[in-house]
C-alpha cells in the first residue's frame, strides 16, 4: 500500500464533426490566417453544432476509455467531469455522464478549474487511489467553449474549441503511474479570464445577454506571461519531487493553450522539441479537453510507450495550474 499509485488503464476523445477554420473567422471579425497562425498557432478549431453539449462529447471519450481500460463502468468508484461549460446548472455534468454510462457505483461530480481542469482531477483521483478509497476512477475534461465565445471579439473568439477527453485509472504498486502531481491556483487574477454574467452575482436576464456579459473575456497578453512562468515553475517542482531531470521526460504534454506559450515554456524548462507534443493547430485550446485529448492522440499514435516518462502542465482561468509526473 505504501507504494501504490494510480496510473492510466485506458484513454479516450471526442470532438465535434463541424471544423471552424481560420479562413472563415477572416469572414467573421477583423483577423487574417496570418495573424492567428503566427501568433498562436491554430489553424482551425471544432465547434458544437446547435443541439451538441458537452456531456455528449464525454460520454463518447469516456466509453472509449472504459472500453480500452478492459472494465465495466459499474466498477468505477469515482468519477470527475472537469469543466466550466457544465451541461446544465443542476445536476452535475458528471451525473449525467454516469446515468449515460452506467457507472452507478461512482461517486459523481464537476471540477470546475479551466483548463487545469484534468490535472486536478487527476491529482484527487491518485489520492483516492492511494489510499484505497477508491479503485478505479474516471477523469473526463469536457468543453463545449464555444456557446460562449463572442463571435465579435477577435481577441479570443480565434482561440477556443470543443472536444473531449477521458483517462480511466486503477491502482498499481509497481513502479509506474502517478509519481508526482501539484496543483495551485491565484484567486487575484480572476478577471484576467472570465464569464460575468449568467451566475447568482449577475443573474440571466435579456439585458445582460444583450450586453453579452455571458461571453469570456481575455486580457490574453497579461495571461500569457503568467502562463509561461506558472507553468515552467510548477514542472520544475514535480521534477524535483521525482527526482527527474527535463531531459529525462520522453514526452511533454503542456495544455495547448498557444504556441508561443508551449515553446516558451519547453525552452525554459531545456525539453527538446521533438519530446513535446502539440495539437493546437488542429484543436485550439479546448481548456480541460486539452490535455487529456492530446494525450488519447499520443496514446493512438503510439508517440508514448510503457516506461516512459510522461509530463503534463497546465494554466487556465483563475488563474490556475498544475503539473503532473508519470512512468506510462
Ligand atoms: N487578429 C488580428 N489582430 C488581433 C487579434 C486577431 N484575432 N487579436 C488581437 N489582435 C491585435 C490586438 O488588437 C493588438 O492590436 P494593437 O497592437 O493595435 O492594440 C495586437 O493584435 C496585439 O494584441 P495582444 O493581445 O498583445 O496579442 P498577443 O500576441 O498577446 O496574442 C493571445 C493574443 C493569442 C490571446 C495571447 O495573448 C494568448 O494566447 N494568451 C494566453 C491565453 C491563455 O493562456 N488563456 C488561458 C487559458 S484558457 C482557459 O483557461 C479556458
Amino acid at each position: 500500500m505504501a507504494n501504490r499509485s494510480a496510473y492510466i488503464l485506458g484513454t479516450g476523445h471526442a470532438y465535434p464533426e463541424t471544423v471552424l477554420t481560420n479562413a472563415e473567422l477572416e469572414k467573421m471579425v477583423e483577423t487574417s490566417d496570418d495573424w492567428i497562425t503566427s501568433r498562436t498557432g491554430i489553424k482551425q478549431r471544432r465547434k458544437a453544432a446547435p443541439g451538441e453539449y458537452t456531456s455528449l462529447f464525454a460520454v463518447r471519450a469516456a466509453r472509449q476509455a472504459i472500453e480500452r481500460a478492459g472494465i465495466d463502468a459499474s466498477e468505477i468508484d469515482l468519477l470527475i467531469c472537469a469543466t466550466v461549460t457544465p451541461d446544465q446548472i443542476l445536476p452535475s455534468t458528471g451525473c449525467i455522464i454516469q446515468a449515460e454510462l452506467g457507472a452507478n457505483n461512482a461517486a459523481a461530480f464537476d471540477l470546475a478549474a479551466a483548463c487545469s481542469g484534468f490535472l486536478y482531477g487527476l491529482t484527487l483521483v491518485n489520492q483516492m487511489i492511494k489510499s484505497g478509497q477508491a479503485r478505479y476512477a474516471l477523469v473526463i475534461g469536457a468543453e463545449v467553449l464555444t456557446q460562449y465565445v463572442d463571435y465579435t471579439d477577435r481577441a479570443t473568439c480565434v482561440i477556443f474549441g470543443d472536444g473531449a477527453g477521458a483517462a480511466v485509472l486503477g491502482a498499481t504498486d509497481a513502479d509506474r503511474g502517478l509519481m508526482a502531481s501539484r496543483i495551485r491556483s491565484d484567486g487575484r487574477f480572476t478577471e484576467q479570464l472570465f464569464a460575468p454574467g449568467g451566475g447568482t452575482r449577475m443573474p440571466a436576464t435579456a439585458e445582460t445577454l444583450a450586453s453579452g456579459h455571458h461571453f469570456f473575456k481575455m486580457r490574453g497578453n497579461e495571461l500569457f506571461k503568467v502562463a509561461v512562468r506558472s507553468m515552467t515553475e510548477i514542472s520544475l517542482e514535480v521534477l524535483e519531487e521525482a527526482n527527474c531531470r527535463p531531459e529525462d521526460v520522453k514526452l511533454f504534454i503542456p495544455h495547448q493553450a498557444n504556441q508561443r506559450i508551449t515553446d516558451a515554456v519547453a525552452n525554459k524548462l531545456g525539453v527538446d522539441e521533438s519530446r513535446v507534443y502539440s495539437n493546437i493547430a488542429m484543436h485550439g485550446n479546448t481548456s480541460a479537453a486539452s490535455i487529456p485529448i492530446a494525450l488519447d492522440e499520443c496514446v493512438e499514435s503510439g508517440r508514448v510507450r510503457e516506461g516512459d516518462l510522461v509530463m503534463m502542465s497546465s494554466f487556465g482561468g483563475g488563474v490556475t495550474w498544475g503539473a503532473t509526473l508519470m512512468r506510462w
